[in-house]
């Protein structure tokens, strides 16, 4: 039966595009028709290394051969804890956690954060313009009226400032009542925009001197997507506690709370939990994915073809009055222009993946693998359907 029929029993929550999809190479998709469209998308920054990498089918393979795929957290296996010290040593943290999705690690870490500061403070400050994912403590601490009316009442406790405002903050900090500040280095859904580094630091001294936890959501922008492994690493300031999820496990689902052992030292065995969080055969994956997400060489390449996109983005803006704004790092980059939306639909029809961040926003996030010219084919497909 096509897809598309046997399709109508999934719930409408999404409006999927025509094409159906049957296989992957590289940058590209490939459709039942035959069709190849060059995918600057990449399952929504998860695809790092694009399709068919063969480390990680490897790794899965292996995974499979020793017919290790789930055992649950009551009994230990080897790859957890390879890429928790993996994790731990290449970031800030002492402590992981691992769970299945960014929304997860999310309410992990507010339940953490919660837990650490033992009743004394429970409020949680986010961000205009912030996304953190669609699970109620998530969507509580996301900046989206539209996703939140809904599904009111919402977590209490949560309050908002503007990205940049360092006395909105203070204030509310003054208060004594926040257990964790949490924010994206780069807010992605909201925009593609790249919080100052210096508002970053200003919020490491401010939860120091108001004894808040700061929390990273590098959910998006986490291992390489920015041209370093971690986002925050550009900015010089370390949070207390790090989410992780999109690429970490080469498109297997996994999501992970990064902590210092200030805070894990807080948690005890039963404050929280997850049935399949680690198992053997995502963790795997999961290695053989940060190994070379994280090799130098790999990240030094996804800077120059950094520079690269943002030359070709930038030219490509001062041709177009339509664009009101280029911005990004790395291979994480929005356009700011009129009806996103049907840029993106026209980039479809003439063979190009891309994505929205908003209503004036179209987002591209190639797989980090992608070739100097698959990005000048990318922003030339682009430049013809941007019709302005
Ligand atoms: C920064 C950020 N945090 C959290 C999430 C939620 O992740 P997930 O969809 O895996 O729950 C997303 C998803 O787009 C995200 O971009």
């Amino acid at each position: 039966m096509p897809a598309t029929e046997t399709a109508s029993a999934l719930l409408g929550v999404y409006k999927p595009a025509e094409p159906v999809f049957t296989g992957g190479e590289g940058c590209s998709l490939i459709a039942e028709d035959g069709r190849r469209y060059l995918d600057f998308v990449g399952g929504i920054a998860v695809n790092a290394l694009g399709y068919g990498d063969t480390d990680v089918a490897d790794a899965i393979r292996g995974a499979l051969d020793a017919g290790l795929i789930h055992t649950s957290n009551l009994y230990r296996t080897g790859p957890a804890g390879e890429l928790a010290s993996w994790l731990a040593a290449h970031s800030f943290a002492d402590r992981v956690f691992f769970c299945n999705s960014g929304a997860e690690a999310n309410e992990g870490a507010l339940k953490f954060a919660r837990r650490w500061a033992q009743g004394r403070q429970y409020e949680v400050l986010a961000f205009h313009g912030g996304f953190h994912g669609r699970t109620m403590g998530a969507l509580a601490v996301t900046d989206r009226p539209a996703y939140q009316e809904p599904f009111r009442p919402l977590m209490p406790g949560v309050r908002f400032a503007n990205v940049g405002d360092v006395e909105g903050v203070e204030a509310i900090l003054r208060t004594r009542r926040v257990a964790a500040v949490i924010i994206e280095p780069i807010q992605a859904e909201g925009g593609v925009r790249v919080v100052p580094p210096a508002f970053l630091a200003a919020l490491r001294t401010l939860c120091d001197e108001h004894g808040a936890l700061l929390v990273f959501d590098e959910v998006q922008t986490g291992l390489g997507r920015t041209g370093t492994l971690w986002a925050h690493e550009q900015a010089g300031v370390r949070p207390d506690i790090m989410t992780l999820a999109k690429p970490l496990a080469g498109g297997l689902p996994m999501g992970a709370v990064l902590m210092t052992e200030a805070v894990a030292a807080s948690l005890q065995p039963g404050d929280h939990g997850t049935t399949f969080g680690g198992g053997p055969l995502v963790a795997s994956a999961a290695l053989a994915t940060v190994r070379k997400l994280g090799a130098d060489v790999f990240l030094a390449d996804v800077r120059r073809k950094a520079s690269l996109l943002g030359d070709l983005l930038g030219a490509l803006a001062l041709r177009h009055e339509c664009i009101r704004d280029v911005r990004g790092a790395g291979m994480m980059w929005g356009i700011e222009t009129d009806n996103a939306g049907a840029v993106v639909n026209r980039a479809l029809e003439a063979g190009l993946l891309a994505c929205t961040a908003g209503a004036d926003v179209v987002r591209l996030l190639p797989p980090l693998i992608v070739s100097d010219d698959e990005l000048r084919r990318g922003v030339a497909i682009l430049e013809e359907v941007l019709e302005c």
